[in-house]
């Protein structure tokens, strides 16, 4: 019997069926199974014969390791200090986050590096995006522009042009190769037209960058195989209401994963925010319960924000867990803890939790800090308004040392806060009008808030 060549396609996680199924087997999505017809796309694995590949050695001269710096510093640090040629980076976030106003700045810039920048989108009309332009103050740029969504034009364009440049596809979904016959933005369109971008960019040395949607999930929309074909993946993250942006690394072939870029978005382009530590402290009230300043670090970076907790007592029967920038999980151990080891009574409040400015924390050292603000409220004591807090909480209500506190300490005083609330044995630092409070336990902790609450509970 002839093969079939209809398959059909999950687009929610790639799988593969040869029938029709209601229901992944793979990640249990409902009706996420589209028929797709099995062809190879050109340029890949479309030749049966194999021919003799000749082997290099990896001598320094070869290669060219310098690094494309873009002039957006916040950028460049994110992708570890500058753009590698040959690479290819995909860049993911929210509907209306500011991906195409990002990367229309950011080959602003490498255009008046001298850099051959080419922006295709498959999304906008050339005089959308040239509005956008006026809007941002690129008049005199040498961006080269095209609105087109042909996969296989565009790599037969860039591979002709035979020198390097910088391509920006706006967006991968909108992009479909002529040959296969699924719609643009399905799984096979999205790996195949990114399997001929790739090629022809590495044939050139180029830099690719990919931006992609993202699902109701957060993940980058269509497969995850697009995250493993690409050498870097960014994501675009904010609080769409507020003005900050925050540009992380998930994967980096080059450099590290975990720095951040913080951008304010204003009505001319994105602005880079230089010290966001005072900007996310910038709205801070005094004599608050319920709040406490974690010292933290993303990548090489100090920030510290402000953690704010709300506990009021819950009429529900399984009572509220609402958290913004956190995680719920560290939360329901954190709430344990203070239940078990302190006997602190949470299992009948509602919590209320907001990391403030719009930043997402996934440091586990952030554990003090939120423990203490949950304390704060429930005990209804304000903390000490110059005081910071890191450390790790460990079942048995122990505090873990953290990476790094001389940074985080460094950054504290550079702010004008001089209580530091650490771990036990990490004081690096001793100065004067410098007070450190080693906290063992996370009781101990309790014990200090009561005991500034005394006159108030009495
Ligand atoms: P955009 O870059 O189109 O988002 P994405 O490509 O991620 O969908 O940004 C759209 C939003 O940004 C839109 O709500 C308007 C706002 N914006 C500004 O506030 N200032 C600006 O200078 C620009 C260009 C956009
Ligand atoms: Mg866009």
């Amino acid at each position: 019997m002839a093969k079939s060549n209809k398959q059909y396609i999950c687009q929610s996680c790639g799988s593969v069926y040869q029938k029709w199924i209601g229901k992944c087997e793979q990640c249990n999505e409902w009706n996420t199974l589209l028929e797709e017809k099995n062809i190879k796309p050109s340029g890949i694995l479309s030749k049966s014969n194999g021919q003799t590949i000749s082997f290099e050695y990896l001598k320094k001269e070869a290669y060219d390791h310098s690094r494309i710096t873009s002039n957006l510093s916040e950028v460049d640090r994110v992708i570890g200090g500058g753009f590698v040629p040959g690479s290819v980076t995909l860049i993911g976030g929210d509907p209306g986050i500011g991906k195409s106003t990002l990367l229309l700045q950011l080959v602003g810039n490498l255009s008046k590096l001298k850099e051959e920048c080419i922006y295709i989108s498959g999304e906008e009309s050339l005089s959308q995006i040239k509005m956008r332009a006026d809007r941002l103050g690129l008049k005199d740029n040498n961006i080269q522009f095209a609105s087109v969504t042909n996969a296989s034009d565009i790599a037969a364009t860039i591979s002709s042009i035979g020198k390097r440049h910088i391509l920006v596809i706006d967006s991968i979904q909108t992009m479909y190769l002529p040959q296969l016959d699924s719609s643009p933005g399905t799984v096979s369109q999205v790996r195949a037209s990114t399997h001929e971008l790739i090629i022809a960019a590495k044939k050139t040395n180029s830099i690719l960058i990919l931006i992609g949607h993202v699902t109701k999930d957060g993940s980058i929309a269509g497969p995850r195989v697009l995250e493993h074909m690409v050498d870097t993946v960014l994501y675009f993250d904010g609080d769409n209401n507020l003005q900050y942006r925050i540009l992380r690394s998930i994967k980096n072939r080059f450099g590290p994963t975990n720095e951040i870029g913080v951008f304010e978005m204003l009505r001319d382009g994105l602005k880079e925010i230089k010290n966001p530590s005072a900007l996310f402290l910038s709205d801070r009230q005094k004599n608050v319960s319920g709040t406490a300043i974690f010292a933290g670090l993303e990548g090489t970076r100090p920030i510290l924000v402000e953690v704010q907790a709300l506990v009021t007592p819950s009429t529900l029967a399984s009572p509220r867990r609402t958290i913004v920038g956190w995680d719920i999980s560290r939360l329901s151990m954190l709430c344990a803890v203070l239940e078990a080891r302190c006997k602190i009574h949470l299992s009948n409040m509602d919590i209320f939790l907001n990391i403030a400015g719009g930043i997402r924390i996934f440091e586990p050292a952030a554990d003090l800090a939120v423990a203490a603000s949950i304390i704060s409220s429930v005990k209804n004591v304000p903390l000490s308004f110059s005081g910071v807090f890191f450390g790790e909480v460990g079942l048995s209500g122990e505090i873990r040392k953290v990476t790094q506190p001389e940074v985080r300490i460094k950054e504290a005083l550079k702010l004008g806060f001089n209580e530091i609330y650490l771990p036990n044995k990490q004081k690096t630092i001793i100065q004067k009008n410098l007070n450190y409070n080693s906290i063992n336990l996370l009781n101990d902790l309790v014990n200090l808030i009561n005991k500034d609450v005394m006159n108030d509970l009495s």
